[in-house]
Formats: C-alpha cells, sequence, structure tokens
C-alpha cells in the first residue's frame, strides 16, 4: 500500500516538474519568435505608421539618443487625440447621419480611445484635461521584445549607424499587432555583425561591427 502511495506521489511530482520546465522555456526570453500578446488597448502601427505615416521617432524618441528606443507616454498620444475622438470612418457615419436628419452630429468617441482618455485623466464630454487631483494609471503596454539580463544592447548605436529599425523589428508599418520578427538569439546579433564586417549588407557597407564577447556581455 505505502509503496503504492509513493509512486503515485513520484508521479504527480514528475508532472509537475516537466510542466514548470516547459513553462520556464516558454518564458525564457530571447527565444519568443513570432510572439504578440493581446495589449490593453488595440494600437495599430498598421494605421499610425502606415496610413498616416508618423515616423517612428515621434514616438520612440529615445532610439537615436539612449539605450532604449522607448514607449511613449499618454501625453504623446494626447498631441492629436486631444482632437481626434475617434475613426474617420465613424466620424463620417454619425456627420452624414446628422445631415439626413438634419440635427448637429454627435460626437463620436471610440471605445478604445476610451481607455487612453482614462489614463492621461482627459474628460472626452468636456474635451478638457480633468484638474489636479484626478490623474490617469498609465497604460501598461505587455513588453514585446526582451533580452535576457546579461545581454548588452544598445539602441543608439545601432540607430546613428543607420541600421533601419525595419532590419530588426521587421514591417511594423504593416502590423496590426506588433509582433516579434526575428529569434533575438546570439547567433541572430553575431551573424549580422559578422555579414556587416563582410560587406554582405550592402547598406552597411564599410561599417565595423564587433564581434567579440565583451561588447555584448560584460
Ligand atoms: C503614434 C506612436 C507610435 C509610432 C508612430 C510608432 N510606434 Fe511603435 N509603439 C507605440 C506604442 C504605444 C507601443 C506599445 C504597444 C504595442 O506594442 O503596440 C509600440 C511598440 C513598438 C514595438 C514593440 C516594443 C516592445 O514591447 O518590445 C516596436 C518594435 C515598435 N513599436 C517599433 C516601431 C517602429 C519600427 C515604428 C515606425 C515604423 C513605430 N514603432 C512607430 C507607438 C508608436
Ligand atoms: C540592431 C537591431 C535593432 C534596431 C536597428 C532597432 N531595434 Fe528596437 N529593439 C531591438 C532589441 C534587441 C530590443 C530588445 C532590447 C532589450 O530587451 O533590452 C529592442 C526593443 C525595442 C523597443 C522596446 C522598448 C525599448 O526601448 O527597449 C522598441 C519600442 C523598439 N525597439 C523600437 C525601435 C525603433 C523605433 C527602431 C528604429 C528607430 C529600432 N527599435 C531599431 C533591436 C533593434
Ligand atoms: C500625429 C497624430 C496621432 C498620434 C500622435 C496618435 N494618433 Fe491615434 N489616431 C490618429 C488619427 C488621425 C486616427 C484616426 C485615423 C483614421 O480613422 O483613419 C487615430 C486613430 C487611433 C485609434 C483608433 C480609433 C478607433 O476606434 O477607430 C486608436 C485606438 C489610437 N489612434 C490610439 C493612439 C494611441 C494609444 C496613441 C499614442 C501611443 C496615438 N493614437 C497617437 C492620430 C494620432
Ligand atoms: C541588422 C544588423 C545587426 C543586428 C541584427 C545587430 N547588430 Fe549590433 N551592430 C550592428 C552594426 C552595423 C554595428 C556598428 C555600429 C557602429 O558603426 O557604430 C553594431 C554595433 C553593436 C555594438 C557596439 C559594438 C562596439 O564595437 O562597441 C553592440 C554592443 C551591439 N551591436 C550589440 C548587438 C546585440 C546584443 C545584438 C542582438 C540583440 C545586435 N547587436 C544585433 C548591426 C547589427
Ligand atoms: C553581438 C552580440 C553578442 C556577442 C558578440 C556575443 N554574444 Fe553571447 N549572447 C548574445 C545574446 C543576445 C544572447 C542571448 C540569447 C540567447 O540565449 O541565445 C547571448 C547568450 C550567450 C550565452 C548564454 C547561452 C544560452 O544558451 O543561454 C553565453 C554563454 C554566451 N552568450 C557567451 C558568449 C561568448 C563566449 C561570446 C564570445 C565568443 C559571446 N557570447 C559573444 C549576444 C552576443
Amino acid at each position: 500500500m505505502k509503496q503504492n502511495l509513493l509512486i503515485v506521489l513520484l508521479v504527480i511530482l514528475a508532472f509537475i516538474l516537466v510542466v514548470l520546465a516547459q513553462q520556464i522555456k516558454i518564458n525564457l526570453p530571447g527565444i519568443n519568435q513570432g510572439y504578440a500578446p493581446q495589449q490593453p488597448l488595440a494600437f495599430s502601427h498598421r494605421l499610425h505608421s502606415g496610413d498616416l505615416q508618423i515616423d517612428c521617432m515621434y514616438c520612440h524618441s529615445g532610439a537615436d539618443k539612449s539605450r532604449h528606443a522607448g514607449i511613449p507616454s499618454e501625453n504623446v498620444c494626447m498631441n492629436c487625440h486631444r482632437f481626434v475622438t475617434a475613426g474617420w470612418d465613424k466620424i463620417r457615419i454619425e456627420d452624414e447621419r446628422a445631415q439626413k436628419e438634419k440635427r448637429p452630429p454627435q460626437p463620436v468617441v471610440s471605445d478604445e480611445l476610451k481607455k487612453l482618455y482614462r489614463a492621461a485623466a482627459f474628460d472626452e464630454t468636456q474635451m478638457k484635461f480633468k484638474d489636479k487631483p484626478y490623474s490617469g494609471k498609465p497604460i501598461e503596454w505587455t513588453r514585446v521584445y526582451n533580452l535576457p539580463d546579461f545581454v548588452f544592447f544598445d539602441h543608439r548605436r545601432h540607430v546613428n549607424a543607420d541600421v533601419s529599425c525595419q532590419k530588426c523589428h521587421g514591417a511594423v508599418e504593416t502590423m496590426e499587432k506588433v509582433t516579434q520578427v526575428p529569434d533575438l538569439t546570439m547567433g541572430w546579433c553575431v551573424n549580422c555583425h559578422r555579414d556587416v564586417n563582410n560587406g554582405k549588407i550592402p547598406e552597411l557597407k564599410g561599417k565595423y561591427a564587433s564581434i567579440s564577447c565583451t561588447v555584448c556581455h560584460y
């Protein structure tokens, strides 16, 4: 009897270990190719960078100045969304309806932008920022790209050497939801550095990118 119980317990323990091991592997940064997490607000790069052609640096202004490209704060969004409260299509539909019904058009506020207004402490019924004691709670975007802590990566070095964002992040301007394109392995970094040094990347000819361990690992 006792022995049977022990076997059952061991089997359960082994099962838990396998599940844990898988979890750890899945969560290990650096091997999440294709990762495209659901974001708390449906922000579309396809719309903003593709259709509206807003420059990447307008929102990711750290990219040529620091290690991190950075995620824009709500203030940056509010430069436009203080005035633009919904997609043009929805606004046009309301305008046409109002014209037919011979009444002034109602303001249209999209559900997604309501989330932004809550975060920015903006009152969309008055179209103004709320007075002081109200403060928004920043949108908690889910990180897509993530290197392990023991790797040193610096945006500034790459961006100032004219390595395009797309070379590393793919065609973000076509993405409804950001997807991790490269696998972010050491091989990915080192192979590009080698290709640069061998003149295999035409637009980066003449540049030199070190492949010594210490530039990427302190
Ligand atoms: C209007 C502002 C805006 C513009 C313009 C913009 N982005 Fe973004 N970007 C964001 C926001 C907000 C997020 C966080 C939410 C998300 O991941 O979609 C983000 C996330 C990202 C991420 C994922 C970051 C992570 O979590 O690892 C990448 C990569 C990125 N942007 C690259 C670009 C590139 C390349 C361009 C130009 C083609 C661009 N972005 C233009 C606002 C912008
Ligand atoms: C040489 C490859 C490379 C280039 C070029 C590059 N990135 Fe990145 N980017 C990365 C890597 C790698 C990470 C993850 C960094 C980390 O985890 O520390 C990242 C992370 C990000 C993030 C997440 C937040 C942050 O700052 O870490 C954003 C946003 C981003 N990149 C936007 C951009 C934009 C916009 C450009 C162009 C102006 C750009 N990147 C150019 C490789 C690149
Ligand atoms: C330079 C101006 C500008 C900036 C900056 C900007 N947007 Fe927009 N955004 C627009 C315009 C214009 C539209 C409507 C475009 C259309 O319908 O064709 C829009 C549409 C949207 C929509 C879709 C609304 C709907 O329901 O259809 C969302 C969500 C959104 N933006 C979120 C954001 C967030 C979050 C930020 C900041 C990270 C941001 N925007 C920054 C101009 C901007
Ligand atoms: C698309 C090609 C490309 C990819 C991918 C790439 N790099 Fe680079 N990297 C370069 C170029 C080009 C330079 C040289 C920049 C210059 O001329 O200053 C460079 C320079 C560097 C430097 C500075 C080296 C020095 O001599 O001080 C570091 C550190 C670095 N990269 C780390 C990384 C890491 C970490 C990754 C992967 C996460 C990566 N790079 C991915 C192209 C790339
Ligand atoms: C251009 C940047 C770059 C250079 C140069 C580089 N590495 Fe790495 N290394 C990385 C990145 C990014 C990772 C994390 C991704 C991964 O685990 O594949 C990594 C991971 C590692 C790991 C952990 C491997 C694992 O499976 O978790 C070791 C060990 C390592 N590197 C050793 C070295 C040694 C030794 C050298 C010199 C011969 C070196 N690296 C040169 C970028 C670099």
